[in-house]
């Protein structure tokens, strides 16, 4: 089965386009800023900073023939910024939970984060669990078994990712498009033009949104 990142160069191979609202969540400095620079633009930086309130960009990914535009909002992980993390996963449709494998801190918050998905969130939420910093294992601190064994209890995806070698990276987020119901896309709409993704997005100066801005729900 053909899934591919589609990249600005890219062509869209359908017309059908399905829309989806993603979250990021975890704790401060597990990568979630870092899966979605590598992921969107590629890059990756070792000195990123903490985002402030939430950042906000959009990619879109083919699968086979159909386009998925995903919406993401990538939120804060510093506990301060806690309370408005409902404000980004509610009305979202996947979202992917990050945690770093050297820290084992980060996977008891990130277990955290799925039981409050799992009561808060929309019923059929797509949620995935990654592991990131793959590519530190020197410092390991949560086993694979472990990451999987939860996820596989929980009915999630799993992955480890690298934000840093792009391992899994691409693969997460199209692993998320394949799950998602394409045919009851809820912002779905027709034609290639003006659907390739939004405004570029710098993550090293995140979109600071306040309630008000942020959801509408
Ligand atoms: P908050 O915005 O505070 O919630 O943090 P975050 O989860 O967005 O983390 P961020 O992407 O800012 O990364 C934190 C630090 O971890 C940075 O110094 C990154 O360079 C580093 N980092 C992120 N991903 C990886 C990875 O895959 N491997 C390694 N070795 N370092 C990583
Ligand atoms: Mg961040």
């Amino acid at each position: 089965m053909a899934v591919r990142p589609s990249r600005p160069s890219g062509q869209p191979q359908s017309s059908k386009v399905s829309q989806f609202k993603l979250v990021l969540l975890g704790e401060t400095s597990v990568g979630k800023s870092s899966l979605l620079l590598q992921f969107v633009k590629g890059q990756y930086q070792d000195f990123g900073e903490s985002t402030i309130g939430a950042a906000f960009l959009t990619q879109m990914v083919s699968v086979d023939s159909a386009m998925v535009k995903f919406e993401i909002w990538d939120t804060a992980g510093q506990e301060r910024y806690h309370s408005l993390a409902p404000m980004y996963y509610r009305g979202a449709q996947a979202a992917i939970v990050v945690y770093d494998i050297t820290n084992t801190e980060t996977f008891v918050r990130a277990k955290a984060w799925v039981s409050e998905l799992q009561k808060q969130a929309s019923t059929n939420m797509v949620i995935a669990l990654a592991g990131n910093k793959a590519d530190w294992s020197a410092n390991r601190a949560v086993e694979y078994t472990d990451g999987q064994g939860y996820a596989a209890d929980n009915s999630l995806l799993f992955m480890e990712t690298s934000a840093k070698t792009a391992m899994n990276v691409n693969n997460l987020f199209l692993a998320i498009a394949k799950k998602l119901p394409k045919s009851e896309p809820l912002g779905g709409v027709a034609g290639s033009a003006g659907v390739r993704g939004g405004p570029p997005v710098d993550l090293r100066q995140p979109t600071q949104t306040s309630p008000a801005q942020c959801c509408g729900n």
